[in-house]
């Protein structure tokens, strides 16, 4: 594959009258493993217009060929009407969300427009995609005042097709971002996270061969003899009948075998590598190669399952001591989007003895999935069907279903990720059952080889004796749940009197548990807000999980302070969510010694066993 090189260069004059009126014109390819592409990276400093009044769009419906925003028009003919010009509006940069970019912004629900301006010579023999990694939360995408598509949802990745809409030299590229709730949305209008709006992930121009590995799939294979199975599927004109062959060098293992009409292929090769966990990630480069086209990835493999009670990862049960993480960057508190920023978060999981996250509560940057598995870190993968979804609504039930299916598409070859949860804290309906069970048949169709979980809630069934009798709990692998005994539910004591038990034997996993605290507010324990409080909480709930039937594991809300608009406690909250271990500057607060104490006590008793 020849390796090519892209200038990008600030284009001097406008682009091309559109045709806007035709239908969407950039099909939506999946590319597995994105980045492993040639890319021109369209990251940086973009222009944009903040429009509240939805400016732009309106004219452009009235006037697609010339008024909208979209066709990116500089005002140089002074003797005509023109009220926006990109070029000598503000600037953004991309990735990052707009609410800690411009302090105007900090509360802003509405659309911002986007443009950026990039020099391109396309080469004849390939295919050009425009991919973004995520934007909250409607996106509507231009290319040369061309409409490409749009996209709902604010954490899953989506790829336009623009070969043959790129101008060989200067190209404008114009997004429009609206972050408004929507009722029917998924999430709803009602979430503990701040609503950070904007194109909050990498952009790039991929570039692949006419015909090319669009996508594939390696893990254990599911027989008696072992070895690995997957599949490959390719795209193109010529992706029927094309051999292929996938190798792992440090296994002497290859498999060669040929698409079908459709260009897709399933196979199984002999090797048996070292078993990933969180002791040895071990990880193996593979490559996937046609004639003309190769993709290297790094993958790694494992078991998952549950026994009873137990959860079992290669065969040998574990205990996963957790922590949830929301997508906040570490010292700045806007949306995370880069490695550095995952790898802050993930070191302080490390130092409190972690070896599970949960990415709470939607599918977060490929970075941390993919720091977290070179680490050695399970990971529960979640989808925003978050408190009270619309879930007699077919359109929510299809934007779910979209984000459950891109977040699998995405991370299905990543062996650190053992949970796809499709629901947080979802009150108990038919309609809600009849939604989730869907959403569970289509993880379940969509890949066989992880555990479907949720976070429920549990219910005290007598003073003092708590269980969960969710008919979630019949669907789903784990009996996993929130609660806040000793915070919402009781104080500190009441963790040492309440106990626990459940009918249905699945594994029981603790997805939330906690209290806040501000770093530096100091009392008694029973003062709310004092980190001797939340000290005294962690010490009391886990001596409570020490008398839990069959606990496999907990994530304990959260590592780290961040930022909702619920909390307006101001000089104790100050927009922040307070639970956290650690503060929004990183400071450790009492209570994560508490945890990190009782994860290295676990850890010893889970290694005598
Ligand atoms: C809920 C919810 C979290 C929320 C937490 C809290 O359990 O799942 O998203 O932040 O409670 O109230 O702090």
């Amino acid at each position: 594959m020849k390796i090519r090189c892209f200038a990008t260069a600030v284009a001097l004059s406008a682009v091309c009258v559109a045709l806007a009126s035709s239908p969407d014109a950039g099909t939506r390819p999946l590319i597995q493993n994105a980045h492993a592409r040639d890319a021109l990276s369209l990251d940086g400093q973009w222009k944009i217009i903040v429009d509240p009044y939805e400016n732009g769009y309106y004219d452009y419906r009235l006037n697609p060929t010339d008024e909208g925003y979209a066709q990116d028009r500089d005002y140089t003919d002074r003797t005509r009407l023109q009220e926006y010009e990109f070029e000598t509006d503000r600037s953004l940069n991309v990735p990052g969300d707009w609410n800690t970019q411009m302090p105007e912004l900090y509360y802003y629900e509405g659309t911002v427009w986007y443009r950026k301006r990039f020099n391109y010579t396309p080469e004849a023999s390939c295919r050009q995609f425009l991919h973004f990694d995520g934007a909250n939360y409607n996106t509507i995408v231009w290319l040369n005042g061309r409409r490409l598509g749009n996209h709902r949802g604010g954490f899953t990745g989506f790829t336009f097709e623009v070969t043959d809409l790129l101008n060989d030299g200067e190209n404008s590229v114009v997004v429009k971002v609206d972050n408004k709730r929507e009722p029917e949305g998924v999430p709803t209008v009602n979430s503990d996270w701040w609503n950070y709006g904007g194109i909050t992930r990498s952009v790039n121009l991929l570039e692949t061969p006419a015909t090319f590995i669009s996508d594939y799939t390696l893990h254990l294979a599911d027989t008696p003899n072992g070895g690995l199975s997957g599949c490959i599927t390719l795209d193109g004109d010529d992706k029927a009948s094309r051999e292929f062959t996938v190798t792992i060098p440090e296994l002497k293992a290859t498999v060669s075998g040929v698409t079908d009409a459709d260009g897709h292929a399933e196979f199984s090769l002999k090797a048996r590598p070292e078993l990933w966990s969180p002791e040895s990630p071990r990880l193996y480069d593979v490559t996937f190669a046609i004639d003309g086209d190769d993709v290297a990835d790094r993958i790694g493999f494992r078991t998952i399952a549950t026994d009873g009670t137990r959860l079992l990862l290669n065969g040998k049960e574990i205990f996963c001591r957790g922590i949830s993480i929301h997508e906040e960057a570490p010292f700045t508190n806007g949306r995370a989007w880069n490695r550095d920023q995952a790898e802050t978060l993930l070191d302080w999981a490390a130092d409190l003895g972690c070896n599970f996250v949960r990415l709470a509560h939607y599918p977060h940057n490929e970075h941390m999935v993919r720091a977290a598995e070179e680490r050695g870190m399970l990971v529960w993968s979640e989808i925003p069907v978050y408190w009270t979804i619309h879930w007699d609504d077919a359109d929510t039930y299809a934007n779910a279903e979209r984000q459950l299916s891109d977040m699998i598409a995405r991370d299905r070859n990543r062996c650190a990720v053992v949970v796809w949860s499709i629901a947080n804290e979802t009150p108990v309906s038919d309609a809600r059952n009849r939604f989730l069970g869907s959403l569970a048949d289509k993880a379940r169709a969509l890949d066989g080889t992880r555990l479907i979980g949720a976070a429920m809630e549990k219910r005290e069934v007598s003073p003092g004796v708590m269980t969960v009798d969710d008919p979630l709990s019949d669907i789903i692998d784990l009996v996993s749940f929130n609660e806040y005994v000793g915070w919402y539910d009781g104080t500190n004591e009441k963790c040492d009197r309440v106990s626990w038990t459940f009918d249905v034997k699945k594994p029981v996993f603790i997805s939330e548990f906690g209290g806040g605290a501000r770093y530096g507010c100091h009392g008694d324990t029973t003062t709310l807000f004092t980190e001797e409080n939340q000290e005294d909480l962690y010490r009391r709930h886990t001596a409570m999980l020490d008398r839990i039937p069959g606990l496999a594991g907990c994530t304990p809300w959260i590592l780290k302070d961040f930022r909702s608009p619920r909390r307006q406690l101001r000089g104790i909250q100050d927009d922040f969510n307070r639970k956290g271990l650690v503060s929004e500057q990183g400071q450790k607060k009492k209570a994560y010694y508490v945890l990190r104490d009782w994860y290295a006590r676990k850890r010893a008793a889970h290694t005598q066993r």
